[in-house]
């Protein structure tokens, strides 16, 4: 697999920003910087989006736009929508469902996502080294 496209959602926006004791000091933008020069031969595409309805299209349409697999934070939406589980479950290129912070170790009703039945996998808890994770995977599948 080469091509991968990275969808975060609502708040991720603010990596860098927000509450940096969980989600740590660096955007996203410097850190998929990064993740492009260490995996040269691939094609990374990043978007984020804080609307659900835009989520789930851009789970939809992803293998469309040429990508072979989704590394998915869906943050909040995570523990709320059975849209994006569904938009999940409706696609046949793999996602790996990411969390930034340890979604366990915190309050009772971030324990459960509706998008992990659907997950090729999770990675949960490392910071932004979690994405390098998943897209490694991805990229060696
Ligand atoms: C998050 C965890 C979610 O509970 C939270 O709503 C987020 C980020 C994470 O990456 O740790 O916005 O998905």
């Amino acid at each position: 697999m080469k091509s991968v496209l990275i969808i975060n959602g609502p708040n991720l926006n603010l990596l860098g920003k927000r509450e940096p004791l969980l989600y740590g000091s660096e955007s996203f933008d410097d850190f998929l910087n990064r993740l492009k020069k260490e995996f040269p031969d691939s094609q990374l595409r990043s978007i984020q989006t804080n609307v659900e309805a835009d989520m789930v299209n851009a789970i939809q349409g992803a293998q469309g736009e040429g990508a072979e697999g989704i590394v998915l934070n869906p943050a909040a939406l995570s523990h709320t929508s059975l849209a994006v589980a569904d938009a999940v479950a409706a696609i046949s290129i793999p996602v790996v469902e990411v969390h930034i912070s340890n979604i366990f170790a915190r309050e009772l009703f971030r324990h459960h996502s509706f998008v992990s039945r659907y997950a090729k996998g999770v990675v949960v808890g490392f910071g932004l080294e979690g994405y390098r994770l998943a897209l490694s995977h991805l990229l060696r599948s």
